[in-house]
């Protein structure tokens, strides 16, 4: 029988990765002002992308999820959210018609700001002072003043989190993200871009055939689902104060839900059983994601679906791997045959991004594109030999010409890192990088498709 659960029990469990507030009447009082704020999302809305994503696990849609490995209170501008929602729905584009399928939109943004980090300490020219943890926590300038956690920066990440999302949302249901703008999203993009001729290809296609759709009598402005989008955010539900502060109960269903954002993921230096995230996580209803790495093992795997999905509900977990391109053969196969084995619905994704960080010869941390194209490759092949379902992807990417990650088309090499590189944590795919990760995944998913189709589809060639 589990033990109760209330919004705050997560306190009196073991908990890592957490930041020492000097001031911890100033932080009581921050969490106590924030639990009165509006919630940022709507509990119905997590519902629907927990259907959304039963749907995934039934292998009916695919799930995109991406965005910056940390939001920054310095580069919080329009201009930035609205070229990363573009190439986000370049690549869902791409995506859906190569693989005609529904392609779930979930951003790693609008809340993504905690951090956890290996060591709790930095040291520069023999000082000493505490790890950035992400601007919700303190400043990545390497003064004791701006390393000292600050609760007061809870209640800024809380109003950018509202500012990004209103933003979003205007984007996805004001004209934005209308589909018979599909070659406009070009506009002000990588035009010279070894992709574009391959997405100017694709956009001319959807726009011939809406053109054929409305020649045939359908008034398309009458279909919302031309006109509008479903964007969903989340983020690692890591600073748990401020999660506690942000959970509710929904009206309409008397549940908890965290209101931060609409999916919320348990990082992999934080999933111990009895510790304190997943202790927060298995109360709220809203769907979860679980970072599986090289340490997990098919038993423990199985104890934390017991806790985090005891009804074994579609859509409520979604298995995030990310394992490191050379190192998945090794570990995801045992998982998934114990997840079939005891008929756990999960949804299957692949983060090719935190097991394939390198430090490069020029000191930057990078990760190179093959190495990420070769996890997901591998991840599809290995799904293809146990007959289940490879469901997703997790990316760290953002709409800007930023240079972090080294190859791709563009073929970008170390001694490029040091022309634009902007991350305040991991590196991340660039806007290029990640219109042609989206191509090449589109192969993937298509021979997925044909491979698991239906003999009459076959034939049909599609
Ligand atoms: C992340 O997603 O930025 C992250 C820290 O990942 P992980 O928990 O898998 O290391
Ligand atoms: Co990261």
């Amino acid at each position: 029988m589990a033990e109760r659960w209330t919004p705050d029990s997560w306190r009196k469990k073991p908990i890592v990765q957490v930041p020492d507030y000097p001031d911890q009447a100033k932080l009581a009082e921050v969490e106590k002002r924030l639990s009165t704020f509006p919630p940022l999302v709507f509990a119905g809305e997590a519902r629907s992308l927990k259907r959304t994503l039963g749907k995934v696990s039934a292998g009916e849609a695919f799930l995109l999820q991406g965005g910056d490995c940390a939001e920054s209170f310095k580069e919080h501008h329009p201009d930035n959210i609205r070229d990363f929602f573009r190439v986000f729905l370049q690549m869902a584009v791409v995506l859906t018609f190569a693989a005609a399928l529904p392609v779930v939109k979930v951003g790693r943004i609008a809340g993504q700001f905690a951090k956890p980090r290996t060591s709790p300490t930095e040291k520069q020219g023999g000082v000493e002072l505490p790890s950035y943890r992400g601007d919700i926590i303190n400043d990545n300038e390497f003064t004791e003043a701006a390393r000292t956690p600050d609760p007061r920066r809870q209640i800024e990440a809380y109003r950018q989190s509202a500012a990004t999302l209103n933003l979003l949302r205007a984007f996805a249901q004001g004209g934005y993200a209308n589909l018979l703008s599909v070659q406009q999203w070009m506009l002000g993009f990588v035009k010279d871009s070894p992709q574009s001729r391959r997405y100017t290809e694709i956009s001319n296609r959807i726009s011939e055939a809406l053109g054929f759709m409305q020649a045939c009598g359908l008034d398309l402005e009458r279909h919302p689902e031309l006109r509008t989008t479903d964007f969903y955010t989340s983020h690692e539900a890591l600073l748990l104060p401020y999660e506690q502060a942000m959970t509710r109960i929904d009206s309409t269903s008397g549940d908890w839900y965290c209101t931060s954002g609409h999916m919320l993921w348990i990082g992999d230096r934080t999933r111990q059983l009895d510790h304190a995230h997943v202790e927060f996580c298995r109360g709220i209803k809203n769907p979860l994601g679980l970072k599986c790495g090289p340490s997990s093992t098919p038993d423990g795997l199985l104890k934390l679906i017991d806790i985090l999905n005891p009804e074994n509900e579609a859509g409520r977990l979604t298995l995030i791997c990310r394992m490191g391109a050379d190192a998945v053969g090794d570990h995801l196969p045992t998982l998934i045959r114990a997840v079939q084995r005891e008929g756990r619905k999960v949804v299957w994704s692949s983060d090719p991004m935190h097991g394939n960080t390198i430090t490069a010869a020029s000191g930057y941390k990078t990760r190179p594109f093959e190495s990420i194209l070769k996890e997901v490759k591998n991840f599809f092949q290995i799904h293809a030999a146990e007959g289940t379902y490879a469901g997703g992807v997790h990316l760290e990417m953002t709409g800007t010409n930023v240079t972090e990650c080294t190859g791709g088309a563009r073929a970008i090499s170390d001694a490029d890192l040091n022309d634009r590189y902007h991350t305040f944590c991991d590196p991340r795919l660039n806007a290029e990088q990640a219109i042609e990760m989206a191509f090449l995944l589109a192969e993937l998913l298509k021979e997925e498709r044909i491979a698991n189709a239906k003999p009459f589809a076959a034939a049909a060639g599609l």
